[in-house]
């Protein structure tokens, strides 16, 4: 992709600025497998470029609770990263409670009211003031598929939700593991997300998990949405509890498996593998749920710090600059598998499903299909995220819930953590 030079000055600017300052940044994520270190190394390689030393906080796990806890742990005793990988109303929690930092005048220097997204702008700010920094948008309501074997064994692409169900027991009776699943609670919820937004609609995903509309999370749609995960979920194998995502991604790539419902990170692993994308491995957008884009935007989150000394400070500040240049976003998403923040990038270099994943939340954005993931943290408080995931987690895994039962579980649910 060709560098504007309007770009290159900013980039410039910013080594020359910053170097004069060096010191290191310390930074929290659950960043650990292909295709994600890959994507995060470019940004540690622009920081270092400054001249200031990048100190890895990585805590396995997908999805990022255990990231979540140990930065609680060392918020609550005074010791914060300089930034961390946090998302959605997750950055109000932390802000609300005054632990970080405003950006403002990086923000106004650099113009992010003219960069960013109109709906992810209030996402990053706290009363109107900047406190975390996007660096991309993943889609969630994707399904990797592995095309060869749907040949082998001669099923077509599915088109919607039942025949997407019905292809299950054919996959299995022709030797392959019809779902790689990853038995987390994250994972289950991604499941779900799909689902649900596959039998409900946009709107009325959004009056469920964004509005948290008692009448709708009661529904009878509801209760067909659960019923069409318990169809999936006979198919979800024991191993798939010590499996993470990125496994099952490898299931796909050597033959074994044939469909993962995940988000576009994904992609980030398959080009890690020397995949060509949509090819042998296909993404489709989760039958049903075509038109309707799930977005999940990886931020971080700037904490007040300790140390009063400026090259901290000033170290912190190019951190956070750094994020939103066209060269990061460029490198960072090329190898992440997500979309820029930045909407001006060339789109040539895009891989297929990047490219496709592009048209799409364009589409979604003018037919107001654009909803936040619940899964992945987006759409409610933290409080209400768990709360949900818990309800999907023990249906998933308890075959004598019934639909009904675990609607009214979900409703009664998310009362209690409102
Ligand atoms: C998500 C994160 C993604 C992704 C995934 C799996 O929470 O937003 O960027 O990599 O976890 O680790």
């Amino acid at each position: 992709m060709k560098i504007k030079r309007k770009h290159l000055l900013i980039s410039l600017y910013l080594l020359f600025t910053m170097s004069a300052t060096a010191s290191q940044v310390e930074v929290l994520h659950w960043w650990t497998s292909g295709g994600e270190l890959d994507a995060l190394s470019e940004l540690q390689e622009k920081v270092e470029e400054t001249g200031n030393t990048w100190l890895d906080v990585a805590i396995a796990g997908g999805g990022g609770n255990s990231a979540l806890t140990v930065l609680r742990s060392r918020a609550v005793s005074g010791n914060p990263p300089t930034a961390a990988l946090i998302k959605g109303p997750n950055i109000q929690e932390w802000a609300k409670l005054g632990f970080l930092t405003s950006l403002d005048d990086i923000a106004k220097r650099e113009k992010w009211d003219e960069i960013l997204p109109e709906f992810i702008k209030p996402i990053m700010q706290y009363q109107g003031h900047y406190v975390a920094v996007p660096v991309n948008i993943h889609r969630i309501n994707w399904l990797w598929l592995n095309q060869a074997i749907f040949n082998q064994a001669k099923i077509t692409i599915p088109t919607d939700l039942n025949e997407l169900i019905a292809a299950l027991p054919q996959l299995e009776a022709a030797g392959y593991l019809p779902i790689a699943h990853t038995s987390e609670p994250w994972a289950d919820a991604i499941l779900f997300e799909s689902i649900s937004l596959s039998v409900l609609g946009a709107e009325q995903y959004k009056q469920a998990f964004v509005d948290l509309n008692p009448q709708v999370l009661s529904s009878p749609a509801m209760i067909n949405a659960f019923a069409k995960l318990r169809a999936m979920s006979l198919y979800i194998d024991k191993n798939a509890k010590n499996r993470t995502w990125e496994q099952s991604t490898k299931l796909l790539i050597n033959d074994q498996a044939a469909i993962q419902i995940m988000g576009d990170w994904v992609a980030g692993k398959l080009l890690q593998e020397k995949q060509s994308l949509n090819t042998k491995i296909r993404c489709i957008q989760f039958p049903g749920s075509e038109g309707a884009f799930s977005y999940n935007v990886d931020s971080f989150a700037f904490f007040k710090l300790k140390s009063v000394s400026s090259e901290v400070k000033q170290a912190q500040k190019t951190l956070a600059s750094i994020i939103l240049t066209p060269e990061l976003q460029r490198d960072f998403n090329a190898r992440k598998g997500s979309l820029p923040i930045i909407n001006t990038m060339d789109k040539s270099d895009f891989n297929a499903c990047t490219l496709q994943a592009y048209a799409d939340y364009q589409q979604a954005k003018l037919d107001n299909t654009l909803v936040p993931t619940f899964a992945q943290a987006m759409a409610t408080t933290t409080y209400v995220q768990s709360a949900i995931t818990r309800v999907i987690s023990s249906f998933i895994y308890d075959k004598s819930i019934s639909n009904e039962t675990a609607v009214v579980q979900l409703t009664n649910a998310i009362k209690a953590a409102q």
